[in-house]
């Protein structure tokens, strides 16, 4: 008995030094102890032997059995480590494997848009600033000449959020946070996003994007407005963009107008964009008025200057023949993707 214990373990561990895989371990395990492994093959043999011999030799063969038992675990956790260890390897080294393609983002059109409209300004002089979303009704409404019981106000109506408090409805106020700050000359570009209680639709949205224009200084006429923007509607839509002044009104401006170019589709022919006309309305503009300087500090007798204020959102569509406005806003990339 001692002998086939020795031989059975030997063979055992010989067997197990060559094994290179699980499968390999496992068929140990099912030669030696499986239910017709050589172990088994032993206890069956214990029967033979003489009953004073039989709790000893059944003690060595239990033995035997829980010492291959806990060989094999051992060089079961061995053999796995080692084949996840292969499998790891492998991953990190297999540089045939196609990578992820990482997409680059793009601008959004509206922020093309800003940037494109700034710089064309910076060119002409202008510094870029902005100012905050949360206004008061005083930088919204009051300094900007438009007092409580104004009819105007209706229109420039917007978000209030507490009290005094509310979403500028305009990039306008920045004008006057600017003067009381500032002194002239004063040459400033105001980009930045405005909101108003509009149903939203193919052409309005609650939240849309402004630039505003302000320049101060002595001796500031429409003239200089007239120039500034000429050069401007030629340099964004094409050296062949004329523009016009219709009057208008504007509470902040005075005289007050709304400026139109040429179609950019149709060239000023008439079309369906234009709706015939020839024109399109972009801005709105005009002669800073007296109180609103007042309102800055700003000696009116001694300093004019002009203000205008463009919706970038209209200026992206035309320019990009985007037909609605929730476009902008939806966050589809198939879209957005399309302006870089
Ligand atoms: N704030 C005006 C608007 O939102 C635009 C404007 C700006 C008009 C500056 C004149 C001067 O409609």
């Amino acid at each position: 008995m001692h002998a086939a214990i020795q031989t059975i373990e030997q063979d055992f561990e010989q067997a197990l030094r060559q094994a290179q895989t699980r499968a390999d371990i496992e068929a140990v395990r099912v030669g030696f102890l499986g239910r017709k492994g050589r172990v088994a093959e032993l206890f069956s043999q214990l029967s033979a032997l003489p009953d004073a011999d039989k709790p000893l030799a059944g003690k060595l063969v239990n033995e035997l059995k829980n010492r291959l038992h806990d060989q094999l675990a051992l060089a079961d956790a061995r053999v796995s480590d080692q084949e996840a260890g292969r499998r790891t390897e492998s991953s990190h080294l297999d540089i045939t494997l196609p990578g992820i393609r990482q997409r680059r983002g793009t601008c959004h059109p509206l922020s093309i848009v800003i940037e494109e409209i700034c710089a064309l300004f910076v060119e002409m002089g202008f510094k870029v600033v902005e100012g905050p979303e949360i206004e008061t009704e005083y930088y919204n409404f009051e300094a900007l000449n438009i007092p409580l019981e104004h009819p105007s106000r209706e229109s420039f109506d917007t978000f209030y959020v507490q009290g005094v408090h509310l979403l500028r409805s305009h990039t306008s106020p920045v004008q006057v946070r600017v003067l009381e700050k500032e002194k002239p000359p004063i040459q400033i570009v105001v980009p930045g996003r405005v909101y108003r209680p509009d149903a939203t639709d193919a052409s309005h949205s609650f939240m849309f994007h402004q630039i505003e224009g302000l320049l101060i200084d002595e001796g500031i006429s429409f003239a200089h407005l007239k120039s500034v923007l000429s050069v401007f509607a030629k340099k964004l839509f094409g050296s062949q963009t004329s523009i016009r002044f219709r009057p208008h009104f504007f509470p902040f401006t005075e005289p007050s107008a709304e400026v139109d170019v040429s179609c950019i589709i149709c060239r000023g022919k008439g079309c369906r964009v234009c709706k015939q006309s020839g024109w399109l309305e972009v801005l709105g503009s005009g002669m800073v008025h007296p109180q609103v300087l007042a309102a800055g500090n700003i000696d009116p007798e001694k300093y004019s200057g002009f203000a205008f204020g463009m919706g970038v959102e209209r200026i992206a569509m035309l320019k990009y023949g985007v037909d609605d406005i929730r476009l902008f806003f939806e966050n589809d990339t198939r879209f957005i993707r399309q302006f870089s």
